[in-house]
């Protein structure tokens, strides 16, 4: 199924979470043509997730921690996530790769951490501008596929998902060109990941004007949305692609 996750990264505090939240409850269309996930930020987890409880939209994290509980001030618990009632978590996305120098076998650990606590990682790669320009955006790739999936027997990973999201396309307004997304994602599944199953999305100024360039792609199952997706209306228009 085709899944649709909005990263609202540390862009709306509680109140306009939960608002946000109502928004997109009443303008997604019914039904929804596919899985639809909010990752708000975490002090509006909670909330948020109390709001969705009963519609068809999904929770997400933007983070956890790969401990359960500790003297780790300041961290987030993946059992408080699943508290709050997230199915979902984002692990390694390239703005905690790069502020916070996240990568390798912390990530396997929290991808390990989230599994254990029955939240579906979503995986963020991604080459950044001077890699893709000098012909290393397929050994960078492979690279943090690697290092986060180390250790895992295959069985473990049914419920893992992998977002592709070129670094230079955050954010930017440059979306990647759809061709390249096909051949790197086209990669992923067939030489570095090899699940039956894996769904793999593509994230990088992904808005409605553009949506149905990558999700026409074979190989890509749904978008992982920043800016775009803090506007219901837009976001309900990358939702409700195929009827625009
Ligand atoms: P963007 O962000 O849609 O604003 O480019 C995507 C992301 O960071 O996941």
């Amino acid at each position: 199924m085709n899944l649709f996750v909005a990263n609202w990264k540390m862009n709306l505090g509680g109140r306009k979470s939960l608002q946000l939240a109502e928004e997109l409850i009443d303008s997604l269309p019914e039904p929804l043509p596919g899985e639809v996930v909010l990752c708000p930020p975490a002090t509006a987890l909670f909330m948020v997730g109390e709001k969705l409880k009963g519609t068809p939209l999904q929770l997400g994290c933007q983070n956890i921690y790969h401990e359960e509980k500790g003297a780790y001030t300041g961290e987030i618990s993946p059992s408080f996530v699943k508290e709050a009632g997230a199915l979902y978590v984002m692990v390694g996305h390239s703005e905690r790769r790069h502020y916070f120098q996240e990568g390798g076998q912390l990530l396997a650990r929290k991808i390990k951490v989230a599994l254990q606590w029955g939240l579906q990682p979503i995986l963020c790669v991604g080459e950044n501008l001077e890699e893709r320009e000098t012909n290393r955006a397929w050994p960078r790739v492979k690279e943090q596929i690697t290092e986060a999936l180390v250790g895992f027997e295959e069985g473990e990973l049914k419920d893992l998902v992998v977002a592709y999201e070129p670094v230079w396309a955050i954010g930017t307004g440059h979306s990647a060109q759809p061709a390249d997304v096909q051949e790197m994602v086209y990669f992923i599944r067939e030489e570095l990941v090899n699940l039956r199953g894996l769904r793999i999305l593509y994230g990088g100024s992904v808005k409605g004007d553009n949506i149905k360039d990558f999700m026409e792609l074979p190989d890509i199952e749904g978008v992982l949305v920043g800016g775009a997706s803090l506007d219901a209306r837009e976001f309900s228009r990358i939702v409700n692609w195929e009827k625009n």
